[in-house]
């Protein structure tokens, strides 16, 4: 393995501080929770090492949502773990894989890192980000050990359709190869979530996390959906020789919150779409930014419009330096500058109004 510092880790909020950014726009999670907001009190846990497959309620409980069997369900620190142990177990050096791009940085990074010889499917913001069902079936050859697909996506917030994503599995099937799901804003999607892909082959491995929709980053819990009990054991054996197993602290925490996710995801969503309707209303009302616009998640990918002459990099520091105001700058993804992922429900609902007025106003002062 050969690893390097990604920008989007390098330049993450919590490096530069919290403190130092009045409007945080840069989140792709919804508002970091403190336990006292779940209603959560922890009394005496015992500090075990736990289940090594994760807390068996847990696991009962994630499964039984989506009418699988507990042993489908490897519980992870966080679904960054959960994609390094997918990565890791499934390809070598000199292995193909496919890899969506753009994407959650690690989904790109640990597949290099490993020196697997990737294929790009490419997504363009100039034919809405549709992913080209053909181009996929085209780059999978023999040697291709994974295809990897985020959905709702990360960072612009785009859906496929159920018929898609049928589409996709029975390439996979053909093809014999493997698709790794990350799904870890599927609770967030504005329609009918899509299916845990997991539970339609046993081609699929899905991903989520209880960080991004429920706000709960720093507990470290995600997970991994296989119903191939071979491939779960080589996942198992990987977590063992990384972690043993989750801290159990963090899983009664998980499962608390899972035990009450009607209750507590409920006002989240409400939050998320009335954010949703505020955003979608400022990109209405300005002339400078142009989006995709988003059926998920809780981020967006808007560019800077081509026809406007702009010193990028000065944006982005004028962006923070004047107006304070953090977004995830295009490059976190391997885009040009004039892309930028806003993050639309981690910061105070006035804040984002602000941010989104800083943005405007950054744009002017840079623009030449
Ligand atoms: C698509 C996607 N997958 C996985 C992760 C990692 O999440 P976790 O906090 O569960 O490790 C992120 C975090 O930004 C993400 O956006």
């Amino acid at each position: 393995m050969k690893y390097k510092r990604m920008p989007i880790e390098m330049e993450a909020p919590e490096g530069y501080g919290y403190d130092n950014i009045d409007c945080n726009l840069s989140e792709s999670s919804f508002t970091d929770q403190r336990l006292s907001d779940l209603g959560i009190s922890l009394e005496d846990i015992v500090l075990f090492y736990g289940d090594h497959k994760g807390k068996p309620a847990l696991r009962r409980m994630i499964a039984d949502e989506i009418n699988i069997s507990g042993e489908d369900v490897l519980v992870t620190p966080g679904a960054a773990a959960a994609l390094f142990i997918v990565a890791t177990s499934m390809l070598d050096k000199g292995d193909h894989a496919v890899i969506a791009k753009s994407n959650y940085a690690t989904n790109i990074e640990t597949p290099r890192a490993i020196g697997a010889t990737i294929s790009y499917l490419q997504m363009n913001f100039d034919n809405g980000y549709q992913l080209d069902l053909d181009a996929l079936e085209k780059m999978i050859i023999p040697n291709t050990k994974l295809v990897s697909l985020t959905y709702p996506h990360n960072p612009t917030g785009v859906l496929i359709d159920e018929d898609t994503l049928h589409k996709i599995i029975a390439i996979i099937e053909k093809k014999k190869t493997f698709l790794l799901m990350d799904e870890t804003y599927r609770d967030m999607s504005f329609v009918k979530p899509l299916p845990v892909a997991a539970t339609l082959s046993k081609r699929v491995i899905s991903i989520s996390s209880m960080s991004k929709s429920y706000g709960l980053p720093g507990i470290r819990i995600g997970w991994i959906v296989c119903r191939n009990q071979e491939l779960m054991d080589t996942f198992l054996a990987a977590k063992e020789q990384i972690f043993i197993s989750n801290s159990v602290v963090d899983e009664e925490i998980a499962f608390r919150y899972l035990i009450n996710k009607e209750k507590l995801f409920a006002p989240v969503k409400q939050m998320i779409l009335s954010n949703f309707t505020l955003l979608k209303n400022f990109m209405e009302q300005q002339q400078v930014l142009e989006w995709v616009e988003p059926q998920g998640g809780c981020v967006c990918f808007p560019r800077i419009k081509k026809e406007i002459a702009i010193d990028t990099r000065n944006f982005h520091e004028v962006l923070l330096n004047k107006y304070s105001t953090y977004v995830g700058r295009g490059h976190w993804f391997e885009e040009d500058g004039r892309y930028m992922r806003i993050g639309y429900s981690w910061d105070k609902t006035e804040k984002l109004a602000k941010g989104l007025s800083n943005i405007l106003k950054a744009i002017e002062d840079s623009a030449g």
